[in-house]
Formats: C-alpha cells, structure tokens, sequence
C-alpha cells in the first residue's frame, strides 16, 4: 500500500506559528511537485458560522493552497470552545478516539505524497482524560509514529520554551527534524542571532528556516511571495531528515 511522507508540526506553544509554517510548507512542497495536503486532527476555538463550526486553521491552509477536500477531511475534531483540547471535548461531550485519527491520516497518505499535520497548541496538551489517564499530543504523535518538525520564535524566553520541549521529545523517544524559526525580522539583533545559536547549540538540532516576519498575513499576499520564503526554508534538508528517520537511520 502506497504511503506517503508525514511529519507532525508542534511549537513551543500556541500562536507561535505552526499554522502559519503548516500551510506554507504545504505550498512549498507543492511547487516542488509533492501531492501535498495538511491535517489538523485536533482543533479546539472553531468559529461558529451558522449551524457549521468553523476550523480557522483548516480555512487558512484553504486559502493559500488549494486542496481537493472540505473541513471534514481535514480536521477530524473542531470543537467551539478555545480551550485546551480536553476540556473543549468535555465541555462538548465530544469523544476523542485516537484511532479516528490514525485511520484518517492512513487515508490521506495513501492519496498524497505527503501530509503534514499540525498539532494543537505545543507538546505537553492533554488532548483526553478518562480513567485509564490522561491522554497527552505526545502520546498521539507516538501512536501516528511520526517525527516532529518543531516551530519556535527568535525573541526572549525561546530558549528555555525551545529547549524545554526538544527534550520532552527526546525523553518520549520522539523523533526531531530540526526547527524552523518563525517571526525572524529582517535584520534580527545580537540577541535574536544568539538565541537561535544557542538553541542549535543546546539541542543539537539542526535549523531548518526561518521564516520572516511579514506585515501581510492575508494568505492571497503570502501566496505571491511563496517563491521568497522558499529560499528561506532548507527543504532539502528536510526531506533528506526526513527520509532517514524514515529508514530508521536517523
Ligand atoms: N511570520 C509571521 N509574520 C507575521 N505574523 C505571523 C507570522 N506567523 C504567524 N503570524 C500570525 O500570528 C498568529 C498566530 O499564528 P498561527 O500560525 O495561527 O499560530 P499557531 O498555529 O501556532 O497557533 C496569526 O495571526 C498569524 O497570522
Ligand atoms: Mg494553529
């Protein structure tokens, strides 16, 4: 059976940019001819529309890329209250089955060549909790057996959030690719330089892009200046990380 590539994007923590990165990776990928497509298993602060809730991370990748899929497809649980996931599924009585959510991602692989999944919020996010415990997004990317590609920002504090999570990676036995650096300014200052030196220092992870900082986020903007962010990102090393994790060299 045919399965594509799959990565799961996490962050140091909410609004640092994941969807931001998941969307743009998926163009990206696309323009270098991948039948790519992202997935968002998990999205809690769905925008009600009428009778319909709305997964703004799914309608933002809609709208810089086009894809052959409604909401549905690509989210298998949006829930209306912007909390932690666990909370949004008990206060909706939703059921989170992780099993839904491999069968979907199984789905998407054996029609794309690669699929990228974003994560809610960062690592350590109870996604449910029952009697038999609490389970965590980390115990989900273990179940999908997928490596991490992790997003984090320049500016103070990313070092400790940054580091912090690489290792809560390392302890679980998940797979890293590397990190992209999202919020990169222009000209980034002494600090923004160090923090990015110190964080590939500390974790021995390699820096896969940065990503800059842009004053237009509307996705028909972004989607014109896809051929600048391309040479921003390291997709070759990426892909070459990628495929020796694969390959269990890695
Ligand atoms: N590089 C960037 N430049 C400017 N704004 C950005 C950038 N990346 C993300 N944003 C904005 O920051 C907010 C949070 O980004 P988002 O990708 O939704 O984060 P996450 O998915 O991690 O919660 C959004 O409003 C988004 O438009
Ligand atoms: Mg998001």
């Amino acid at each position: 059976m045919k399965q594509g590539h799959a990565l799961f994007v996490t962050g140091t923590d909410t609004g640092v940019g994941k969807t931001m990165i998941t969307g743009c990776l998926t163009a990206l990928l696309a323009s270098c001819d991948y039948n790519a497509v992202p997935y968002k298993p998990v999205q809690s602060g769905g925008i009600r529309m009428g009778d319909t809730l709305v997964a703004e991370d799914v309608a933002f990748y809609q709208s810089i890329h086009p894809l052959p899929y409604g909401q549905d497809e690509l989210c298998t649980y949006c829930m209306e209250p912007a909390v932690s996931p666990h909370l949004a599924a008990q206060q909706t009585g939703v059921f989170i089955d992780p099993e839904c959510i491999v069968r979907q991602l199984q789905v998407l692989r054996k029609n794309h060549d690669f699929v990228v999944v974003e994560g809610a919020g960062g690592l350590a996010v109870p996604l449910y909790e029952s009697e038999q415990g609490i389970y965590m997004t980390d115990d989900l990317i273990t179940r999908l057996n997928l490596p991490i590609l992790l997003v984090t920002h320049p500016g103070l504090g990313t070092i400790n959030h940054t580091v912090l999570t690489a290792k809560y990676a390392q302890a679980r036995g998940i797979p890293i690719l590397g990190f992209i650096v999202n919020h990169m300014p222009q000209q980034p200052n002494s600090m923004e330089r160090d923090n990015v030196r110190m964080i590939s220092k500390l974790t021995g992870l390699p820096m896969l892009g940065s990503f800059p900082q842009v004053t237009d986020t509307v996705p028909e903007v972004l989607s014109l200046q896809l051929d600048e962010l391309r040479k921003q990102i390291n997709l070759e090393l990426l892909l070459e990380r990628l495929k020796q994790i694969e390959t269990g060299l890695l």
